[in-house]
Parts: structure tokens; C-alpha cells; sequence
């Protein structure tokens, strides 16, 4: 087994040590700045900690498997921020903001394409597999990403709607990095999809966790400009459970909220106000942490069908609650 410790070693290696091409630096440099701005890492920390729960030492391969899972996150939040208008990630300005919006498109297409040359790296015995499992999933985030901005334009999206667009956006690729690193691992295929679902579960909490932060979290520590969600129009789990709890008056002080205009710095501070007082009345703060536990509890019930030591085990409830009791 490989403990925690060096994989923090081995991630900081990893990505501090990565290169990119050095010219045009336009095209080139936005790739350096989102991986030396660094994030949390949850992907490839995940593939690293599967692998590592049965093996001494890190091959080359997963590394290379870890790194482009890294890689396709960071590029899909470059075009995310396009898409979501957002000014901050990581703490610091976002791409397209720095730049502009064709660099972070062409920066973006280049990111993912580097993702899929480092993932071409590993042994060729699990590359076939991997290849498919890692090229599904890069096309659901897609179809996810899809449905959340589809969703923006509509009234009346239901929660399994929602629970669809999340587990397409985001939970797939928490899922395929955990079977990732089961793959590399050479564990049976029945057991790889256990550590699916455990990532998919896992990855459902952390996108609820996400619209949570997003509203009640603190900007410094998030690293992202809290209210993006609710000038958006995003059909976050919030707002959806507000509306299922609410009454038609509730209803219509919530529609009230959310047509408030948002075109100067003060109209958009009253609107999240607004938002988030009537979020407070409903409770629908501490309803989200609920549902982050469902899915942690869930996540954790997944691993009872593995033979795994006490010492396994234990390795991955840090890990799931790393991701589901996080304020970043
Ligand atoms: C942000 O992912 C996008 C979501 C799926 C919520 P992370 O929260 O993992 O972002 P970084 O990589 O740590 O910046
Ligand atoms: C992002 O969802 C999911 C992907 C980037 C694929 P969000 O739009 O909620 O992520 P953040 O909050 O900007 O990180
Ligand atoms: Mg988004
Ligand atoms: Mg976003
Ligand atoms: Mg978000």
C-alpha cells in the first residue's frame, strides 16, 4: 500500500515537474499557469490512492494516467469559465479573463489534446480499455456541460433532471479516475466497476458540495466568486430543492429574487442577498449537507462488496471525506 503522504509527494512532483511546449507562448502559457496554479488535485489524488491500495510503487503508467486526468479537468474549466463568466478560479483570475476568450478556447483545445497524448503513455495491455473509458467519460462531461447551460434558459427542471446533468458534468470523471487507477492496477474488471460507483457517488457529493460553496461559501477559501451561480440562472440543487419546498407565494418571492437585475456591482450584491435570505428562511443550506452525506454514505456502501483490508478500507474513507467535508 502507498499512503497519503507520498502521494502528496508524488502530485507535487508530478505537476510541478510537468512541461508543456514553450512556443507560441500565447497558445502555451495558460497551460502553464493552470497547472502551476494547482487546485485540488481530487482526480489524479483518486487514481494514485486506487493504484495504491495494491501496490508499493508508483509504475510510470499511472502517473502518466493521473497526469491526464489533471490535464482534461484543467482544460474543461477553462472553457467552463467562458461559458459561466467567471472572473476567479484558484484564486486567481481565470483564462479567459487574463487573456481572452480565443485564447482559452485554443489554449483549451490544446490542453485536451495534451491530456489524450499523456494518457497514450500507458502500458498497452489496459490502453484499449482505458482509452474507451477515458473518451466516454470526456464526452458525457460534455453532454453535462450541455444540460447546465440548456438548464440556465429553462424554469421547472426537476431534480432527477439535475441529478442526470451533475453525474454527466462532474461525477463520470471522479468515477473514471477511481476505475482508472483500478485498471492500471490490474484488479478484476467487476471490481474496477465497484470503484466506479464509488467515484460516481463521491463525485455527486462533490457537485452538491460545489453549489452549496457557491452560495454560502467564503470567496478567499473557495477560490471562486461566491453568487456566480444565482446570476447565472444555474439550476443548482438549491435552487431546485427551494422550489420543491416552497408554496406558490414561495415560489413567486423566489421568481421575484431571481428576475432582480444584475447589471452594476450593487444589483448584483442585493440579488445574491435575496437569493440567499430566501435560502435561509428554507433551511436549504443544511438540507445540501444532507444530501452530500446520502451520497457519501452511498459512496462508502459501494466498497463492502470488495475484499479489502481494514488498512485499505480506511484509505478511502479519508479520501471520500476529504472530498464531501471540504470548504474548497
Ligand atoms: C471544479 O472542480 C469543477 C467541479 C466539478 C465542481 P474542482 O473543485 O476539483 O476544481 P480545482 O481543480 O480544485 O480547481
Ligand atoms: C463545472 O461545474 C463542471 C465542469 C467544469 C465540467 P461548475 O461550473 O459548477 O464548476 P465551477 O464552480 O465553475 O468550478
Ligand atoms: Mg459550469
Ligand atoms: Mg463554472
Ligand atoms: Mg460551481
Amino acid at each position: 500500500m502507498i499512503q497519503e503522504n507520498i502521494i502528496e509527494d508524488t502530485l507535487t512532483r508530478l505537476f510541478g515537474e510537468m512541461e508543456f511546449e514553450a512556443q507560441p507562448s500565447g497558445l502555451y502559457d495558460p497551460l502553464r499557469y493552470m497547472i502551476a496554479l494547482g487546485g485540488k488535485r481530487i482526480r489524479p489524488r483518486l487514481c494514485l490512492t486506487v493504484y495504491g491500495l495494491f501496490h508499493n510503487r508508483f509504475e510510470p503508467g499511472v502517473l502518466h494516467a493521473a497526469a491526464a486526468l489533471e490535464v482534461f479537468h484543467s482544460f474543461t474549466l477553462i472553457h467552463d469559465d467562458i461559458m459561466d463568466k467567471a472572473d476567479i478560479r484558484r484564486g486567481q483570475p481565470t483564462v479567459y479573463r487574463k487573456w481572452d476568450a480565443n485564447t482559452a478556447i485554443l489554449s483549451g483545445d490544446v490542453m485536451s489534446i495534451d491530456s489524450y497524448r499523456r494518457l497514450a503513455r500507458i502500458p498497452a495491455e489496459v490502453l484499449p480499455k482505458v482509452l474507451e473509458l477515458f473518451s466516454q467519460t470526456a464526452a458525457q462531461v460534455c453532454e453535462g456541460q450541455q444540460y447546465d447551460m440548456e438548464f440556465e434558459e429553462r424554469d421547472g427542471v426537476s431534480m432527477e433532471e439535475y441529478n442526470q446533468m451533475i453525474g454527466l458534468k462532474t461525477a463520470v470523471l471522479i468515477a473514471c479516475s477511481a476505475r482508472m487507477g483500478a485498471l492500471l492496477a490490474k484488479v478484476p474488471e467487476e471490481d474496477s466497476q465497484v470503484f466506479y460507483r464509488f467515484g460516481y457517488n463521491l463525485g455527486m457529493a462533490f457537485q452538491i458540495a460545489d453549489d452549496w460553496l457557491d452560495t454560502f461559501g467564503d470567496t478567499v477559501v473557495f477560490g471562486k466568486s461566491v453568487g456566480g451561480d444565482i446570476l447565472n440562472g444555474k439550476k443548482t440543487w438549491l435552487l431546485i430543492q427551494a422550489m420543491a419546498q416552497s408554496n406558490p407565494r414561495g415560489q413567486e418571492r423566489l421568481c421575484a429574487a431571481l428576475a432582480m437585475p444584475s447589471a452594476t456591482a450593487d444589483e448584483k450584491s442585493a440579488k445574491i442577498a435575496a437569493v440567499k435570505a430566501i435560502y435561509q428562511d428554507l433551511n436549504v443550506g443544511d438540507a445540501a449537507r444532507k444530501e452530500i452525506e446520502k451520497y457519501h454514505a452511498l459512496a462508502l456502501e459501494e466498497l463492502s462488496s470488495l475484499s479489502l483490508s481494514g488498512m485499505q478500507k480506511k484509505m478511502l474513507q479519508r479520501y471520500a471525506a476529504s472530498l464531501t467535508g471540504r470548504n474548497k
